[in-house]
């Protein structure tokens, strides 16, 4: 390196780097701060839980999508017109945490309102509803979580690199092992949630016997299923039916909608002369003076 780049990486490249650093990590922070203050706003003072409300909480890769399809079927006798199942069954914090929804968004939602959550106990929303808690074993779990951090969140080293991590619940939402022993304990206590409020289920016993964890749903969210539409349902909800319709439940399709963006909106139309209907006389008039001013 000669004397003269030298001087210019130390004098200017090396303090712009820090500054553009610093400023990207204050910008980072106050971000968090205002999706926090969101999330308390909405969540926590302003969204009024109802009695016929219900959250399907977990700790992710516990099964929390075919919850999220078990209480659409039997809350719709067996509908299947869905594009996504975040669109019946959203995912409640993340719909704040994306500042898309607000108190009103959540307040024209139908009863029975049905939301999926991965919050702790202490940040759920309390309130007079109903909050069905699924654990699943923690190794399985963190298998699951692994392969979802290489498949969907470019994590790119090994299980043991993923696993000091998830001990150590420096993972997506924290320590798996505070979330579930925290919601345990509240279904057996009752503090701020009564336990009469929590059905408290495991994913071991959904697989091993599902007609009987499925009653249990449907006597604690009080729904009346008639007999004939039973076999359906549950064939919904089997695996090979989920996996056949994959694109109903992923990740990937449900950000999508979270974020706002509309199903086949990225090949539109392919139609020119369109645009300009769309202008107002106003936003027109300064678009030509800006064809103008830059002579295009
Ligand atoms: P595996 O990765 O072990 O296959 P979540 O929805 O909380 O992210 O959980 C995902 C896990 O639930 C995945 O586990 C997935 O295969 C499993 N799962 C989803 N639908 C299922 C179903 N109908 N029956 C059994 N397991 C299901």
């Amino acid at each position: 390196m000669d004397i003269k780049t030298d001087f210019l990486k130390k004098t200017i490249f090396t303090p712009l780097n820090l500054a553009t650093k610093t400023l990207f990590a204050a910008s980072d922070a106050i971000n968090d701060i205002a999706r926090y203050l969101h999330y308390f706003k909405v969540a926590q003072l302003e969204f009024k839980p109802r009695a016929d409300d219900i959250f399907i909480v977990t700790y992710p890769r516990s099964g929390t999508t075919w919850l999220q399809m078990i209480l659409y079927q039997l809350a719709t006798d067996g509908n299947m017109e869905i594009d996504h199942i975040a669109q019946k069954v959203p995912w409640f914090e993340r719909l704040i945490d994306y500042r898309i929804w607000n108190a009103k968004d959540f307040e024209a939602m139908n009863s029975p309102r049905l939301f999926k959550s991965h919050l702790s106990v202490q940040d759920v929303p309390k309130g007079d509803c109903k909050y069905i808690y699924m654990v699943r074993n923690g190794y399985d779990v963190a298998i699951s979580y692994f392969e979802f951090y290489c498949s969907h969140l470019g994590f790119k080293g090994d299980f043991d690199q993923f696993f000091k991590k998830f001990i150590d619940g420096d993972v997506q939402f924290g320590s798996w092992f505070v979330h579930a022993a925290d919601w345990k304990a509240m279904s057996k206590k009752s503090d701020s949630i009564k336990s009469s409020q929590i059905l408290f289920l495991k994913f071991e016993d959904m697989k091993n016997d599902f007609d009987a964890q499925l009653d249990k749903i449907i006597n604690f969210a009080g729904f009346k299923i008639p007999s004939d539409k039973l076999p359906e349902i549950k064939e919904r909800c089997s695996f090979k039916f989920m996996k056949q319709h994959e694109d109903k439940f992923d990740h990937i399709t449900a950000q999508i909608w979270e974020k706002g963006y509309k199903r086949s909106s990225f090949i539109r139309e392919g139609k020119s002369g369109k645009g300009k209907m769309r202008f107002s006389p106003e936003q027109d008039k300064q678009f030509q003076s800006f064809l103008k001013k830059f002579d295009i």
